[in-house]
């Protein structure tokens, strides 16, 4: 069967990870997640102390970069890809309140995302991969054959946000997070270069009031729709 490229956009803490994992798991794709490769390179950047208040080192991290390496391994029990940066496993720091509060403005840097967008262009050359982000359907992969562009309110965002880190037993404040959500929107869609917004092909899919099930119901469908017309 012809394989396609899936670019999955949209807000922070919108579900597009887990919807588009399941995806790939049912049709049998490759997964890559492109936030975990921004928040990896802030992990960097705050490990290097490369932060001071607002400002980022950049002159140094730029001669970083070509030696950051980030990649994808199945863990072979949930046979779910985790983050690796230069070989280290850091799947669960990248997910920290620390990362996410520090990566938007990393991911406003031009050499960082020129790097990134390079590396997630060749992890899809094969097609057969869902990739979500900000900017995979209108910067990564502007032909992707099946678009989606998710949403949700900021306030849904932000208690499965707080509800995925207590689950995992770490610390953490519902209000912290809203402010981060609404933050992170803000510069996502404001900075200069691939700014979040949606491709004028993708398909809008606001997931506040359905069901997991449901959602994977309706990707399903336009995931075969597309296959039958490509
Ligand atoms: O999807 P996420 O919350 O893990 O993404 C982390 C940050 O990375 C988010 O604030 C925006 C940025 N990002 C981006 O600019 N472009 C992408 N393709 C993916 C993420």
């Amino acid at each position: 069967m012809k394989k396609i490229i899936i670019a999955i956009d949209g807000h922070s803490s919108c579900g597009k990870s887990t919807m588009a994992k399941d995806l790939a798991r049912e049709v049998g794709y490759i997964y890559v997640d492109s936030g975990a490769m921004y928040r990896a390179v802030t992990l960097w950047a705050l490990r290097q102390n490369y932060f001071n208040g607002n400002e980022i080192n950049t002159e140094a991290l730029e001669k970083d970069m070509p030696g950051i390496s980030i990649t994808f391994r199945l863990n072979d029990e949930t046979r779910l890809p985790e983050t690796y940066l230069n070989d280290e496993n850091v799947e669960k720091e990248i997910r920290s309140l620390e990362v996410s509060s520090h990566v938007s403005p990393i991911a406003t840097l031009p050499f960082v995302r020129e790097a990134l967008t390079r590396w997630q262009q060749q992890l899809g050359a094969e097609k057969g991969i869902v990739m979500d982000g900000r900017d995979i359907g209108t910067a990564v992969f502007p032909e992707a054959e099946l678009k989606i562009f998710v949403t949700a309110s900021a306030e849904v965002r932000a208690q499965r946000r707080y509800d995925e880190l207590k689950a995992k037993g770490m610390e953490a404040s519902y209000e912290d997070i809203l402010q981060n959500v609404k933050e992170r929107d803000y510069i996502d869609s404001h900075r200069a270069m691939n700014p979040l917004r949606q491709a004028d092909d993708a398909i809008v899919l606001d997931n506040s009031e359905l069901t997991i099930a449901e959602q994977k119901q309706w990707l399903l469908d336009k995931f075969h729709a597309t296959i039958q017309h490509s």
